[in-house]
């Protein structure tokens, strides 16, 4: 790919076989490791369905009629426990009703016995197939993250890009600007970008944060002190202000200053001179002052709390980021971004997402924006034990806690068939449906559970007037 992306590592695809027969275990079993599946075989029982979460298959094949617990009971458990794993039902005496039923629980297929084993070597094919497309399209977001990369941050949409093009657009004049965003959007990433892509970028970067101390700490570390300021102050030193000089001085979360430290960073700004706490002339400095808030500094003006002087000072150039909700194209490239780095960092073979689990994270409301997306992704890689991430990791990942979250999103749990179920077997639901609602097409749909326009869809396929 060109990109430095690691190539994706290969996962084998998992087959579970479920048949109380022993010989067609076997079977199955050797045809499926020959098409490149590991397989685990059970012979049912009700001990499977506490072992189903566990096995993480990619496709199971379970025989319908079973002693102690039949196909569809398996399948229905399936549903519950992976409900991204595919399942192809076997039968003896296969009949249109037992084959709607599956159907109707998101079965992939319905075979016959004997094993038509040319028709199971394409499902698992296209299955694999499946898993194998749904990486690329992982390994594609990764590109795209990669290209639409700009000093570190990844933006698609036309909000980010909008951002990088004022940040070239400024990087080159130095002026004094203000970051505005919400927590977690990235405003130290800008600050940095500012700095990197300016003429100043061989000169220093230091950052400041300004709610992370008292006051007259802060003082004496942005302007420092000369020797004998006050009790302790038994040398000089100098200030952020001065350890910048030629370079970038970042003050984040500014809206935090007291009023009497704002004074002076208002002189520093207007004067470009800095004078040490207890000296007595001040020092030409030559610094880019660059500001962050998640406040609304107009409000903390109205409200007295922050100098208006110092805010039009600040503002001439704003910088505002949108929040990530408001931005929801990004969430793609910033997760493939995140899964990249954070696979890379566990050791973990973490190949994607499942579409349940992307939906899912498309829908959050992210009150924490960026930085909360990625805590997310670092969770769930944390914990995945490789493969596709599920909807359920993610869910677990976002707090487990967020029925908004998942309240936003189409449907909670969401079953995506990679194939088409055969015409063979379709046909003759679809016909059937069709005849007991008298050839009405909605109450049709209704019973198959399709949309309207799945149904139109598969009709028009299959030939069916
Ligand atoms: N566009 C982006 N691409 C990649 N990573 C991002 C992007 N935006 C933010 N991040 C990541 O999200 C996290 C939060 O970003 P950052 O610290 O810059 O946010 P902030 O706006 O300064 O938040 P706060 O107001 O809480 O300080 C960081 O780990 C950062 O690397
Ligand atoms: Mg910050």
């Amino acid at each position: 790919m060109g990109n430095g992306l690691p190539l994706m590592p290969e996962h084998d695809p998992r087959l579970l076989v479920v048949d109380d027969d022993p010989g067609m275990r076997a079977l199955a079993e050797r045809f499926a490791q020959r098409h490149g599946y590991q397989v685990i075989a059970r012979e049912g029982g009700h001990e499977l369905l506490t072992e189903l979460p566990a096995i993480r298959a990619d496709v199971a094949l379970l025989d319908r009629n079973m002693p102690e617990l039949g196909g569809l009971d398996i399948l229905r458990a399936i549903r519950k426990a992976d409900p991204t794993c595919q399942v192809i039902l076997m039968t003896a005496e296969a009949t249109v009703d037992s084959a709607i039923e599956a159907v109707k629980l998101g079965a992939l297929d319905y075979l016959a016995k004997p094993l038509n084993l040319e028709r199971l070597g394409e499902l698992l094919g296209t299955v694999r197939e499946g898993i194998a497309s749904r990486r690329l399209l992982l390994a594609a977001d990764m590109a795209l993250a990669t290209q639409c990369e700009f000093c570190g941050m990844v933006g698609r949409g036309p909000a980010m890009q909008e951002l990088f093009d004022l940040i070239r657009r400024l990087a080159p004049h130095a002026r004094t600007s203000l970051i505005t965003g919400e927590t977690g959007t990235g405003k130290e990433l800008v600050a940095r970008a500012l700095h990197k892509s300016g003429p100043r970028h061989k000169g220093r970067y230091v950052a400041f944060n300004c709610a992370a101390i008292t006051e007259s700490l802060a003082q004496t570390e942005l302007f420092g002190h000369a020797r004998g300021a006050f009790t302790g102050a038994v040398d000089a030193k100098a200030g952020l202000f001065e350890h910048a000089d030629g370079g970038t001085l970042f003050l984040d979360e500014v809206g935090e200053l007291s009023l009497s430290v704002q004074a002076q960073l208002l002189r520093v700004l207007e004067n470009g001179e800095v004078q040490r706490v207890g000296a007595l002339d001040g020092k030409r400095i030559d610094v880019r002052v660059i500001a962050a808030t998640n406040r609304t500094l107009a409000d903390e003006v109205a409200a007295g709390r922050f100098r208006q002087d110092l805010y039009y000072r600040l503002n001439v150039v704003e910088i505002p980021i949108v929040p990530l909700r408001d931005r929801r194209e990004d969430i793609v490239y910033l997760t493939a971004a995140f899964v990249r780095e954070f696979a890379a960092r566990f050791g973990k073979q973490v190949l994607g997402l499942l579409p349940g689990a992307e939906r899912l994270l498309h829908n959050a409301p992210w009150p924490g924006n960026v930085r909360e997306l990625r805590n997310v992704i670092e969770r769930a890689c944390m914990r995945s034990e490789g493969g596709m991430l599920s909807e359920r990791e993610v869910l677990k990942a976002l707090g487990g806690a967020r029925p908004e979250a998942v309240a936003a999103g189409p449907a909670a749990v969401s079953v995506v068939p990679c194939a088409e179920p055969s015409p063979e077997l379709t046909r003759p639901i679809i016909v059937q449906a069709l005849q007991q609602e008298s050839g009405n097409r909605s109450a049709a749909a209704k019973q198959l559970r399709i949309s309207r326009r799945a149904l139109y869809r598969r009709m028009q396929a299959l030939d069916i007037s």
